[in-house]
């Protein structure tokens, strides 16, 4: 039996081969055409997917006469940024937003991400960090900055006292991205999936109301200020949607370039003072 065959009807050797592609170092599964992973069944093992034939979906029931029709899904020609806009604004807390995120569906980067990754701890927090996008850890865990990077900025802010952990909301920090999905291999956002996005992010900044916001890396910076460049950016105050914002790098970079780690220093202690 050929290794191809082996894979289909043993369960094991499906896992060994899988294994070993790690070993080799695979870390993403690539199809050339992208798979919404929210679409899947939630207890579907693969191997009785992979056996059976594909049922043919049930045709739908036609309205009976009186019975409102179903929900059409939205238009080809939707605007997404509009359609944005609209959702956004109509969400009065936060959790009313993370479900209208978690259910916009004109950002095709959700297709291939596992989880909408919405924000971590405390939403009363004074400051409010705004990072680029998840990357796989966070993907997979649906919460943003767990990965090295992640850990990192915990150390960093942690050092001048805030922690996502803290009830109060003066030690505290709350936690998100302008992008709540996944880019596949982590490429950058593209302007298009920002700006669609964006409304999303100014009405995450409302309804949590924090009074400092830092925004790690190049795209958050861009995407609230239109402002490019961090490296000429970081450590000078700016405003955004009239609340202080320090830009600072992002740690992915700081892991990268740890001399870099100075500056970044010195903005944690501009945000401490702003605090005061
Ligand atoms: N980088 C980000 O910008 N956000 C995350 O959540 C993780 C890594």
């Amino acid at each position: 039996m050929g290794i191809a065959a082996d894979i289909r009807n043993d369960w094991n050797a499906a896992l060994a081969a899988l294994a070993w592609q790690v070993d080799l170092g695979v870390s993403e599964v690539v199809q050339d055409a992208p798979q919404n992973s929210f679409d899947l069944p939630d207890a579907a093992p693969w191997t009785r997917r992979m056996a059976e034939p594909a049922a043919a979906p049930a045709p739908a029931a036609p309205p009976r006469r009186g019975q409102a029709e179903p929900a059409r899904p939205l238009s080809v020609g939707a605007d997404p940024v509009r359609v944005a806009t609209d959702l956004a604004r109509a969400c009065l807390t936060l959790e009313s937003l993370r479900t209208a995120m978690q259910d916009f569906d004109l950002c095709e980067l959700k297709k291939g991400a596992r989880n909408t990754v919405f924000a971590d701890g405390n939403p009363a927090a004074r400051v409010l960090i705004l990072g680029e996008a998840p990357g796989r850890e966070e993907d997979q865990e649906g919460r943003p900055f767990v990965g090295r990077a992640g850990q990192l900025l915990d150390r960093m802010f942690a050092a001048i006292g805030l922690s996502r952990g803290s009830a109060d909301r003066g030690t505290a920090l709350y936690i998100t991205n302008v992008m709540p999905w996944r880019p596949p291999g982590n490429r950058d956002p593209e302007p298009a999936e920002i700006a669609m996005m964006r409304p999303f992010v100014e009405r995450h900044i409302a309804l949590a109301n924090p009074d400092v916001i830092v925004t790690v890396g190049n795209t958050p910076l861009e995407a609230l200020t239109g402002q490019r460049g961090i490296l000429a950016a970081r450590g000078t105050w700016v405003e955004a949607f009239g609340k202080p914002l320090m830009p600072m790098t992002h740690p992915a970079y700081l892991l990268r370039n740890p001399a870099a780690k100075r500056e970044a220093w010195a903005d944690l202690l501009a945000i401490k003072a702003k605090l005061r």
